[in-house]
């Protein structure tokens, strides 16, 4: 078999919970794969939990681990209110990693991974129904990186970009629009999508170079990508009444593609289903390349200890990582599908097996063993519409 190396850092609160979903679906993987995929797993420690334990968020080890010594990074989530945010606070070991492996374009889908969402989202059946877009978030510049000023009457984060850290994500906006394809499937059928890119070039003078810099990259290497430009404001405001509109790719910078994820959260109706992929490169299905895969949400301190977190994202964004980092995409789209049938309740008898941020009353090892029966199922033959 082949070998793939995995560093796990589960992190603290929930982290842990869902890590351990994600790991059961992997082992699963691993096992009806055995003569194919050996995964090498690193157990290591970053945030609140590695404060404690070794004075630091992340050591610099666990730094060089990550970027040297594996294939793909999984993470869970950091925080709580144990630790508070002075800094470095157990968050700043995220950011730490993110820029020292360099992980600079964020992929965070937004979309109903099963049709039986749809009447838990806030927004009505007919706006939410079609939803189907992904936030490319910066992820290594802008206000969440350079020289800090911290006193104690006057605070500042300088807010930067240069023209390379733009066009980088510009080129990476392109390419995941014309895989996802204007009908959304994924097999870039109709076309390119279309890639909206947000920002606040009517006040930020970053922005200003934000979208000379993005359409020049369109104009000139992208010409097939349709391009359009949107405030961020705006576009917040439209992400609830109207989000259809941005099916596609929302192209935008680090704090703004932190809200805009965040919101599309909002408009699925939980951040628990909700994965991401942080990428050092353009991604191309089965080419590998270095990545840090985690939930959109954070550590959950409010319901953890309880055994009842939502382990979707965990899950989905392990499959990013076998997608993305390992090239084993034919079993990145069966943990997908997976996922969606233990959501609509099929293959599993008709059950209801949701947490509670879905209405439901399972708990977070129910419905990891949910998936993992379907999953094993899958795996073993029955029916995919994998290619
Ligand atoms: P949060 O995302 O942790 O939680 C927001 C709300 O969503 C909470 O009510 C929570 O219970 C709920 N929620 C989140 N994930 C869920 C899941 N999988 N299943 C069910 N419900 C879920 O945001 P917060 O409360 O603002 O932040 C808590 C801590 O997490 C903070 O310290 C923050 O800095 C940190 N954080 C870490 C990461 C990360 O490590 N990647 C990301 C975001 C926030
Ligand atoms: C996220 C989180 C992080 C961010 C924090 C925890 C540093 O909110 O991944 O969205 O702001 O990037
Ligand atoms: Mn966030």
């Amino acid at each position: 078999p082949n070998t793939y190396r995995v560093l796990i850092l589960p992190g603290d609160h929930v982290g842990p919970e869902v890590m351990r979903e994600a790991l059961k679906v992997m082992e699963l993987i691993e096992t009806k794969r055995s003569d194919k995929i050996k995964f090498q797993l690193t157990h290591e420690i970053a945030g609140g939990c590695s404060m404690d334990k070794r004075g630091t968020p992340i050591t610099d080890e666990v730094l060089r681990i990550a970027k040297d010594e594996v294939d793909g990074v999984l993470f869970g989530s950091v925080g709580g209110p144990e630790w508070g945010h002075t800094y470095p606070n157990p968050e700043s070991s995220l950011l730490r990693l993110r820029a020292h492996i360099g992980a600079f374009a964020n992929i965070r889908p937004a979309t109903f991974y099963s049709k039986s969402l749809v009447p838990l989202s806030p927004l009505k059946p007919h706006i939410a129904t079609p939803v189907n877009f992904i936030v490319l978030r910066e992820n290594c510049g802008g206000a969440y990186y350079g020289n800090k000023i911290e006193e104690q009457d006057y605070a500042c984060d300088p807010w930067g970009y240069s023209t390379p850290e733009i066009e980088r994500c510009a080129r990476v906006a392109a390419a995941l629009a014309r895989t996802l394809g204007k009908d959304g499937r994924g097999d870039g059928s109709g076309g390119p999508a279309t890639v909206w890119s947000a920002d606040k070039a009517n006040v930020l003078a970053n922005s200003r170079l934000w979208r000379r810099v993005v359409s020049r990259v369109f104009q000139e290497e992208f010409p097939d990508v349709e391009l359009k430009h949107q405030l961020a404001d705006s576009l917040s405001m439209i992400m609830m009444t109207d989000p259809a509109r941005f099916n596609g790719v929302i192209l935008t910078d680090n704090t703004f593609g932190d809200m805009l994820s965040d919101q599309a959260g909002g408009v699925v109706g939980t951040l628990g289903v909700l994965p991401s992929a942080s990428l050092c490169g353009i991604p191309g299905e089965g080419q590998k390349c270095n990545g840090i895969y985690e939930p959109v949400h954070g550590s959950a301190p409010d319901i953890s200890g309880r055994g009842i977190v939502n382990p979707v994202a965990q899950i989905l964004s392990a499959a990013l990582l076998l997608r993305y980092s390992l090239g084993l995409v034919e079993e990145a789209v069966l943990i997908e599908q997976a996922v969606e049938k233990v959501l609509d309740g099929k293959d599993i008898g008709g059950l209801e097996i949701r947490t509670g941020d879905l209405g439901g009353k399972a708990t977070t090892v129910e419905v990891g063993d949910a998936i993992c029966s379907v999953l094993s199922n899958l795996l073993d033959g029955g029916h995919t519409s994998a290619t």
